[in-house]
């Protein structure tokens, strides 16, 4: 076995640890011109992670000058060189996909698996190439015919690399690790009650751009200044001349700006004729983004959503939002929701229930459901995986927090679905915590004030009463929280007796209630686990939840029964939480029915 000299090593070592982080994201990667590099890639998997520590448990890695893991594909200088492993006669996974889905001894795994794609290409003279990864779950090492170019920590935002200098004309080999090993200092930390699928788990595409490219931008209506659209053009320089314009035809807009010297501009501007987006009529616009080198096209909805003491404003207008929670899963398939066939599926039975508002829990989910969200009119509430028992005073876990926000704001920035962004999950109450979530909302509000930020705060209970008093009242724009009442403590004929203690005078919007039933089990409302006990637990929340002052909105837990290692019971549960109002065979529970008149009522009230 070769044995590298310790000091060798010890370089390598501070050289990877310092590998190049992902670059800021490209906004609307969807609207450039792309490569997909989606389909089957060769995997193999390494608990031990042979691959990338030698027998000394010394890392094989080299920074982006040096070679890549082990399992690097590099040109076998020395024949005799023993080689235990080939990915050409190595099986195949499909990306996007978890890996848990598509194989049976990859069900349950945490760990690292080594992912292989092989690609011809044409380059171009004088253009850019962003390799750009939709999510990849958990801790990603990417490397690029041989060559290191860096790692990506969260399993749920985008991440990108500029590969100009290293993308060949003609074969080049990606070798992707990925590790989803659940950790105390990560985000999420080791519990979630969902299940840890791993892998590549959205779209993998090469980006073509010119030398000087638009890079991010930003429209939206001005929460403050009725009328106007503010926003900011980001171009990645200033070289190729400093002119831009906004054009949005449809509204008669047609604006010009100088950048600055760094590629900037910010600008207002008034607008006339502009049909605002809402869920009723999810209206987009086609905005064109030109530069004196590159050309976006856009779908971009306009509205405003604003809090007035206890009532939340859709354009001005008082809203309830009429929601519900979902995990990006698809539960007649298990396994993270692999494509708009399966969003659309997902979004569309919200709407059969009659949802104006969807929670996308607890995490990022993909760009191409919240744009779907845009074109089927569904408001969100957007979330971090900031759940639980999270790492508070670890200063790195609050950057990976601070990075995964910034992220999801910035690749989300332009979708007038989304309304909320959330900085986390009933999350237990601590000065450290406090801390930690305080400047995830603060960082929230600098990154964009056109949006409502919230998280799903803590509750307790004393006396029969519901109490919410969590000091991050305070910074939210929502009093949202998650009760139980008739599941995890009372009977449902016992909820009426309690009430509410609320210390804020803002909006309510309640993040989570329900019960598990196990669709096709029938018996007396008394008997837990039945349809008719999560039916009349329904029935009486929804009495219940109306008699609050201030509630303007619900997201109940959940729309469909979902996987997760935290779900034992034999008979009811086995490795699945059963709180869904669709089965994962997509039957309605009865429940469903309770809570979609309770919209219809809704509806009418709001008309
Ligand atoms: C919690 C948590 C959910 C979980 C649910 C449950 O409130 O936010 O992620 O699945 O309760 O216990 O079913």
């Amino acid at each position: 076995m070769k044995k590298p000299c310790f000091a060798i090593v010890l370089v390598l070592m501070f050289l990877s640890s310092h590998a190049q982080q992902s670059g800021e994201l490209i906004q609307h990667i969807y609207g450039r011109k792309n490569v997909s590099l989606n389909g089957r890639w060769n995997y193999i998997v390494d608990p031990y992670e042979t691959g990338y520590y030698d027998y000394r448990r010394q890392p094989f890695d080299q920074s982006t000058s040096g070679s890549g893991g082990y399992f690097d594909d590099r040109r076998q200088v020395d024949k005799a060189e023993l080689i235990e492993y080939d990915f050409d006669l190595s099986p195949t996974l499909k990306v996007p996909g978890d890996w848990n889905s598509q194989a049976e001894n990859l069900s349950l795994y945490e760990g690292t698996v080594w992912y292989r794609k092989k690609f011809d290409f044409d380059r171009n003279a004088g253009s850019r190439y962003l390799l750009y990864f939709g999510a990849s779950n958990y801790e990603t090492h990417v490397y690029l015919n041989g060559k290191k170019l860096g790692i990506h920590k969260g399993g749920f935002t985008p991440f990108q690399f500029d590969v100009t200098d290293k993308l060949l004309a003609g074969s080049n080999s990606l070798v992707v690790k990925v590790d989803n090993t659940r950790k105390p200092d990560e985000i999420p930390t080791v519990n979630t009650d969902w299940w840890n699928y791993g892998g590549i788990t959205r779209d993998v595409m090469i980006a073509e751009l010119p030398a000087t490219y638009i890079d991010d931008y930003k429209l939206q209506l001005s929460k403050s200044m009725p009328g106007v659209i503010e926003g900011f053009i980001q171009l990645s320089d200033s070289t190729a001349g400093k002119e831009v314009s906004v054009l949005v035809p449809e509204a008669s807009i047609s604006r010009n700006y100088r950048v600055d010297p760094t590629g900037r501009i910010v600008f207002s501007f008034p607008v006339k004729k502009l049909t605002q987006w809402s869920p009723e009529n999810p209206k987009l616009y086609d905005v064109t983004i030109v530069s004196a080198s590159d050309t976006v096209h856009d779908r971009i909805g306009f509205r405003t959503i604003t809090t007035k003491g206890q009532d939340i404003l859709l354009n001005g207008k008082s809203i309830f939002l009429r929601g519900i929670s979902i995990h990006d899963e698809n539960p007649l398939i298990p396994g993270r929701l692999r494509g708009q066939g399966d969003m659309r599926m997902m979004l569309q039975w919200a709407k059969d229930l009659n949802c104006n508002y969807v929670r996308l829990a607890h995490y990022p989910h993909s760009e191409e459901m919240i744009r779907l969200a845009d074109e089927m009119g569904l408001l969100v509430w957007a979330e971090v995986p900031v759940y639980w028992t999270i790492s508070w005073q670890n200063p790195s876990t609050y950057a990976n927090a601070d990075k995964q926000l910034t992220d999801l704001i910035r690749r989300d920035q332009n979708r007038a679905s989304v309304i909320v962004w959330s900085v986390g999950n009933e999350t237990p109450l601590s000065e450290p915590r406090h801390v930690f979530m305080g400047k995830l909302v603060d960082h929230a509000r600098l990154l964009d004030n056109s949006r409502l930020v919230a998280a799903a705060l803590e509750v307790h209970r004393k006396d029969k009463m519901v109490i919410v008093d969590d000091p991050l009242g305070e910074k939210i724009d929502l009093v949202s929280f998650n009760e139980y009442a008739g599941w995890y403590w009372g009977k449902p004929d016992e909820i009426m007796e309690n009430g509410f203690s609320i210390k804020y005078d803002k909006p309510v919007v309640i993040t989570e209630f329900g019960g598990d039933a196990l669709g096709g089990f029938h018996a007396d409302k008394g008997t837990r686990w039945s349809e008719e006990y999560q039916e009349e637990l329904y029935k009486i929340q929804l009495q219940w939840l109306p008699k609050m002052a201030g509630l303007r909105g619900m997201t109940p837990w959940i729309l469909t029964d979902f996987r997760s290692p935290r779900r034992h019971h034999p008979v009811y549960q086995n490795f699945w939480n059963r709180k869904g109002l669709i089965t994962e065979t997509g039957k309605r529970k009865k429940a469903f029915l309770v809570l979609q008149s309770f919209y219809d009522a809704m509806e009418r009230k709001y008309k």
